[in-house]
């Protein structure tokens, strides 16, 4: 794709996004670098220049620029998405949107906040807490909300309060050709036409570039009540939480931390818990039913060897163990010294969370690698840490059909190839496998909203 053609009209593009943001558009390698490349194994690629908006009509205004000339434009936040989101491999422009991070309005009345895409989820968060109110998506990294509603986050609470899809109200986003789109209003329902806030909510910045979104807020409980429970085994592990949901207990997280796991988060985060899989459980509501959830999920844990439940009664601890939790994808990088890590995500209904977990854990046994797993197993959702010596293609081709095998067995199980990471440039080949003439259909949207492919080209369903 890099044709003198194209260099030409990037060159024109680039003359014209400087006259409008002068030293805010950077062509320094190391900022180029920084913004093609994320902590994953998929390849990165750096794009021609990065942009650093302040608001949506400057992104209107780079789009329009970038359409005139067929120049790729990619929608970058915090950079801590985990599949090759935002790589450049046509070139074009980033578009960083870390500094629109203006809270624009919270409607403690309508339980809604309506946020700039740079916003992240604890500045939002810590924003909130005076008023007695939450936003509950957390995936691992402080991430941004425009990222998360890209990516369709989720994160430890969606078992109780759902993901991105569920809590993200409306969304400001600059399409194709520079029109700016609000795609609903604050109503917590409609029937009004076509879903344009679902259609962009997961599109990965190739349908659209998200710039503002209007989200739900939630009380802060009365009581919340975590704590660890451990388990003689993973599938033990899995067995009370498949008991859990199917029960109704209403609990807020659930999360499955293998034995490696509890091992690596002792080491970095400073816990002192038993080494032996585990739950780390939260439970939400009045000092009557916490407790109660809590009981009840302790006989539960009782009757497949488990237990006992221990809380953290102190906030402090209990952000300890959330916090630890959210550092795992650092915490299990020094397991390994010398090798590197490649965390994947993929998500099966619950009554076969037990079958995939365990097939999982003897496939990767059979085929002599490591792969610790940790994951928010209330939504049936699970990662796997692949451990891989780059420079030993024998190792490298086990980890790669290891992994091709936990993608096909998770859609063999009625799942999906992702729950949370998304598609990026890493799953691009699993999204036939999973959609089949589906996939025909997404590629229809993207070529009728943007024809000219400028949004993000290569990722997900764009072509
Ligand atoms: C987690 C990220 C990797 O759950 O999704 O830790
Ligand atoms: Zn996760």
């Amino acid at each position: 794709m890099d044709t003198p053609d194209r260099r030409n009209s990037t060159t024109q593009a680039l003359g014209e996004l400087c006259s409008l943001l002068g030293d805010r558009l950077s062509t320094a390698p190391a900022v180029r670098e920084a913004h093609g490349k994320d902590q994953t194994w998929n390849p990165g690629a750096p794009p021609d220049a990065v942009a650093f908006v302040r608001d949506t009509g400057e992104v209107q205004k780079i789009v329009s620029i970038c359409a005139r000339y067929k120049t790729p434009v990619i929608a970058y936040g915090t950079g801590t998405s985990l599949e090759g989101h935002f790589s450049a491999p046509f070139g074009g422009i980033s578009v960083d949107l870390s500094g629109m991070n203006r809270i624009i309005a919270v409607h403690a009345d309508d339980l809604n906040a309506t946020v700039e895409a740079g916003v992240t989820r604890k500045q939002l968060n810590a924003y909130l807490r005076d008023q007695g109110l939450f936003f509950p998506v957390d995936p691992g990294a402080d991430a941004s909300l425009g990222g998360m509603a890209a990516t369709r986050a989720s994160g430890t609470n969606a078992v109780r309060y759902g993901t991105m899809r569920e809590n993200v109200l409306n969304l400001t986003a600059v399409m194709a050709d520079g029109t700016v789109i609000k795609t609903g209003s604050r109503a917590r329902k409609s029937s009004a036409g076509y879903d344009l806030t679902r259609l962009l909510v997961g599109s990965e910045g190739t349908l659209g570039i998200i710039t503002e979104v209007t989200v739900k807020l939630y009380g802060i409980p009365e009581s919340i009540v975590a704590g660890v429970c451990p388990f003689p085994s993973v599938e033990a592990c899995c067995k009370a939480t498949i008991q859990a949901i199917q029960m109704g207990l209403p609990v807020a997280r659930i999360e499955l931390v293998d034995a490696e796991h509890v091992k690596a988060f002792n080491a970095y985060s400073k816990l002192d818990l038993k080494v032996t899989p585990t739950l780390f459980l939260e439970f939400h509501g009045t000092e009557a039913s916490t407790r109660e959830q809590a009981e009840t999920f302790g006989a539960i844990a009782e009757e497949l060897g488990g237990g006992p439940f221990s809380w953290a009664s102190k906030e402090e601890d209990r952000q300890k163990l959330w916090q630890a939790r959210h550092d795992a994808f650092w915490a299990t990088r020094a397991l390994m010294p010398g090798k590197e890590s490649f965390a994947t995500d993929v998500c099966v209904p619950i009554s076969r969370l037990a079958e995939c977990v365990t097939e999982t854990q003897a496939d990767l046994a059979a085929s002599g690698l490591y792969g610790p797993i940790v994951g928010h197993v209330g939504d049936g959702n699970f990662h796997v840490v692949l451990y891989c010596d780059r420079s030993d293609p024998d190792e490298v081709q086990r980890v790669k059909e290891a992994y091709g095998r936990l993608i096909d067995r998770a859609i063999a199980m009625e799942g999906t190839c992702t729950g949370e990471h998304g598609i990026g440039s890493g799953k691009v080949a699993y999204l036939e496998r999973e959609h089949g003439p589906a996939l025909g259909y997404m590629k229809a949207v993207k070529r009728a909203l943007d024809p000219q492919n400028i949004l993000n080209p290569g990722k997900n369903a764009a072509i």
